[in-house]
């Protein structure tokens, strides 16, 4: 807490001696085109996916997604001079249509836009920015170049050779991804019939109080609750801006049922 003020005070006082302040916190070290593509590829990123690179020093990522893969995107950086880089080099690969930097402090970023999120800053900074990219839409991709988000785990990480690597002892980059789960966590409920979730970030476990009770476990992919494998039939339930879906019927359970959210610590009496 103490470090964020001394990076936030001078920030009210005086931009250049925030943005010197936060270049000391986060230096300028570019990712390797390798791991660059490595990134990309984890992601999924396509024509459709608007990327949104916090920090985005030399424009490299934002780039590389409009020029290999078709995707619109946004670089946000602290120092002007790497902001006006990002625009020359965008403007050489023919990509300025598609992408646009600017300069700003990433944690005044709108990150609503996004469809990926792309970084490459420091295991605090990551924590710090953790609480905002759980609550964008589900199902967004959250892709970090070393550094992870403490106990919210990975949905996938893969590991790519750095021989020439600057920082660290093992010659190697990892990457991490991950996919905003739907926020489930609560009490549900369609008319009289409850459901009570425990989430823990892409974990849930789930109990159905109705005429045909359930009891089941499993992990949230973005907007979709799958049922576990194997065993008894469980619902399969989808998170549609705010209510859940049911996508998959059960016993008891109709296909199409919608759950919503409750406001009391019981569901209406049948
Ligand atoms: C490690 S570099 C990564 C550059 C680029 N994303 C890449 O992977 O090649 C981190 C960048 O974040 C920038 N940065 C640090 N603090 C920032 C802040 N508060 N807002 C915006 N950019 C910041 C630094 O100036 C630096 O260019």
């Amino acid at each position: 807490m103490l470090r964020r003020f001394a990076v936030f005070l001078p920030f009210a006082c005086a931009a250049a001696a925030a943005a010197a302040q936060w270049v000391e916190e986060v230096p300028f070290i570019t990712t390797p085109d390798h791991v660059t593509l490595g990134m990309l590829e984890l992601a999924g990123v396509g024509p459709r996916d608007h990327l949104i690179d916090l920090g985005s020093g030399d424009g490299r990522i934002v780039i590389t997604a409009a020029r290999r893969f078709g995707a619109s995107g946004l670089g946000v950086e602290i120092v002007p001079e790497l902001v006006q880089r990002s625009r020359a080099h965008a403007q050489q690969a023919g990509v300025a249509d598609r992408v646009a930097f600017r300069t700003e402090d990433l944690f005044q970023t709108d990150l609503s836009r996004a469809t990926v999120v792309t970084m490459y800053l420091l295991p605090e900074i990551n924590l710090q920015l953790r609480p905002r990219l759980l609550a964008l839409a589900p199902g967004t991709r959250i892709v970090s170049h070393d550094w992870d988000l403490g106990d919210w785990r990975p949905d996938r990480t893969a590991t790519l050779p750095v021989p020439d690597k600057a920082v660290g002892r093992e010659k190697l980059s990892r990457v991490h991804l991950w996919r905003v789960p739907a926020p489930v966590d609560g009490l549900w409920c369609a008319g009289p019939v409850a459901l009570r979730i425990a989430q823990r970030f892409q974990h849930y476990r789930a109990q159905i109080e109705g005429p045909v009770p359930h009891r089941w476990e499993g992990r949230i992919h973005g907007a979709q609750l799958p049922p576990p494998v194997g065993g008894p039939p469980r619902p399969g339930l989808r998170w549609r801006e705010g209510v859940l879906e049911v996508a998959q019927g059960a016993p008891g359970v109709a296909p199409g049922s919608r759950f919503t959210q409750a406001e009391a610590a019981a569901c209406p009496a049948g």
